[in-house]
């Protein structure tokens, strides 16, 4: 009883935070926001200064060599970020105004995050200069401890030298896994020890841009079930120049997935963008990227961290996304909050049990969260389908009970609320698969990296869905639709046949009649059949007798 009174007293005092004798009112002070490492002073025409590219003219063939073996390495430019200052200034702060002048409310007090930051093999200089970009830019109040935590690198100079140099960090720690089970597991292991209010999760080759840290925090005060990530800009892995903000005319960009379950980008909706009154307002995300985030310990425990039966990386951030809104929770971008991030084109890194790690973590993550919609996806990835039909994906009951107890809504909802631009594929379509030419007994097939534009081409049948998959839809289409939206077009003789995108893409728009086929496969605005000419594909005049005309789906 005494305590429900003292409850009430408290929760009546919270309303006015003015008298709240722990908590004074007003905004926090620069002076009181100071980071917890001040920048030593910089050479402004040293390489990178200030962001800059790292440029040099003329290298001698020792350093070329040792250009080209970082480049091996690490797919980026380790040679040009072993010569740029670990400190390194991104010059002026050229975000928006409204995100440079933001005050931030003592009352509540911003609570305090620990960032942890995985790494495997990670060149010296740029993960200490992740470190080193956040202690100078963290304020000291808010940042409780930088957390490293080691997924088993072999490189000597991340054992006991890394130690003893980060001893004079004071609030820097380091972790290690044994043995290399991945992010996920890692990432676990660094939430399991951390002390912060707030999990601020980094890359382990970013730099901080001004004022990053405070609009994450106060907006999960605000929210305490938003799940928030700084927008991300590149630092560029050949010159490590590091793309500053504009602060007008900005592209604000959410993540997206497609039915590989594929993470990407794309522009927010123009309505959403009306919406935002100004910069300061977070952006709505179906998805978010994974790599650099911040959300509430107990949050982040309660809507039950990671699947942790997922290895080494892959779908762990599609998965966190489905299951962050289907809970209860947000996932949004802040883009007042600016973090730099290398982003290579290919990984270093081999995966130890192979590539088949991620397949199977998005069937765990289809079987979970998808419902009836998981056979989209497995019409489009056959080693996925045989893993989900054997059984082969590990057990879910877990993960399962996680989603009854807390009263998930279910992926319908999602895309109806959380996604409505989305295209959805049929979840019955009528026929599917590759598409058989009797005649070559060959497939129809879009070729290597077709997004629409470039002709089809016929290629052995390989029955694995990828590039050889269509789909008949309810809407008579032929869509080869596993990233973008891609329909079979027919063309004025003797043009070759292509894919293009696809005319209807829901409501308000309609069918191209080129986009149209009936019978495999004729076309019947131009009354025209899909015919194999050699090896061109073109539309001809129909002729049931010709071989060369028959089409089937296998
Ligand atoms: C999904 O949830 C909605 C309510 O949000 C409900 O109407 C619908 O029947 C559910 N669908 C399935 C397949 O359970």
């Amino acid at each position: 009883m005494l305590f429900y009174y003292f409850y009430l007293l408290i929760s009546f005092c919270t309303v006015q935070p003015t008298q709240d004798v722990n908590c004074p009112a007003g905004f926090y002070t620069q002076a009181e926001l100071k980071p917890h490492l001040e920048r030593p002073p910089q050479d402004p025409t040293a390489p990178g200064a200030d962001g800059r590219v790292f440029t040099k003219d003329h290298m001698t063939p020792e350093e070329q060599k040792e250009k080209e073996e970082g480049m091996t390495r690490h797919c980026f430019n380790q040679f040009a970020s072993d010569r740029i200052s670990l400190s390194r200034s991104l010059g002026d702060d050229t975000r928006p105004p409204e995100c440079v002048e933001r005050k931030f409310r003592r009352c509540p007090p911003l609570p305090d995050t620990s960032v942890i930051i995985v790494f495997h093999n990670e060149a010296w200089s740029t993960l200490l200069r992740t470190v080193y970009s956040v202690l100078h830019t963290s304020p000291a109040v808010l940042l409780k401890e930088i957390i490293l935590v080691d997924d088993a690198s072999t490189a000597e100079h991340l054992k006991t030298k890394l130690e003893e140099y980060v001893l004079q960090l004071k609030i820097v720690r380091i972790v290690r896994q044994k043995e290399r089970k991945g992010l996920i597991t890692a990432r676990l292991l660094g939430a399991s020890i951390a002390q912060g209010e707030i999990l601020t999760f980094l890359d382990a080759h970013c730099e901080c841009f001004h004022g990053w840290l405070e609009p994450l925090l106060a907006r999960i005060v605000e929210e305490p079930t938003a799940v928030v990530s700084p927008e991300i800009t590149t630092i560029d892995l050949n010159t490590f120049h590091f793309n500053k903000p504009v602060s007008t005319n900005r592209a604000y960009n959410r993540g997206n997935f497609d039915w590989s379950l594929t993470f990407g980008w794309e522009a927010i909706p123009e309505d959403a963008r009306k919406l935002r009154k100004d910069e300061t307002y977070p952006v709505k995300t179906p998805t978010f990227a994974g790599g650099l985030f911040s959300v509430s310990k107990k949050y982040f425990e309660h809507i039950g961290t990671y699947d942790d039966k997922m290895e080494i990386w892959g779908g762990e951030n599609v998965e966190m996304s489905f299951r962050v809104w289907q809970c209860g929770g947000q996932l949004e971008i802040l883009p007042c909050s600016v973090v730099g991030h290398v982003f290579r084109t290919k990984s270093p890194h081999t995966f130890p049990k192979g590539t088949e790690v991620i397949t199977r973590n998005q069937v765990r993550l289809a079987e979970v969260w998808m419902g009836e919609y998981k056979n989209i996806f497995y019409r489009r990835n056959k080693v996925a389908a045989d893993m989900a039909k054997e059984n082969k994906y590990g057990d879910i009951s877990d993960r399962v009970e996680l989603r009854e107890r807390l009263h998930c809504k279910n992926f319908t909802w999602f895309l109806n609320t959380i996604y409505p631009e989305i295209f959805i594929p049929d979840l019955t379509p009528e026929k599917f698969g590759a598409i058989r030419n009797s005649g070559s007994q060959k497939c129809l097939d879009v070729g290597e990296s077709n997004q629409g534009g470039k002709p089809v081409i016929m290629y052995q049948c390989h029955n694995m869905g990828g590039n050889q998959y269509f789909e008949y839809t309810s809407h008579k289409e032929l869509r080869h639709n596993i990233g973008k939206q891609l329909c079979l077009q027919a063309s004025p003789e003797p043009e070759p046949v292509k894919i293009e995108l696809c005319q209807l893409k829901g409501k308000g728009t309609s069918l191209s009649p080129q986009q149209e086929w009936e019978n495999l496969l004729k076309n019947p605005s131009s009354g025209k059949c899909l015919q194999l000419k050699g090896s061109e594909i073109q539309m001809c005049h129909c002729n049931s007798a010709d071989i060369f005309q028959h089409w089937s789906f296998s």
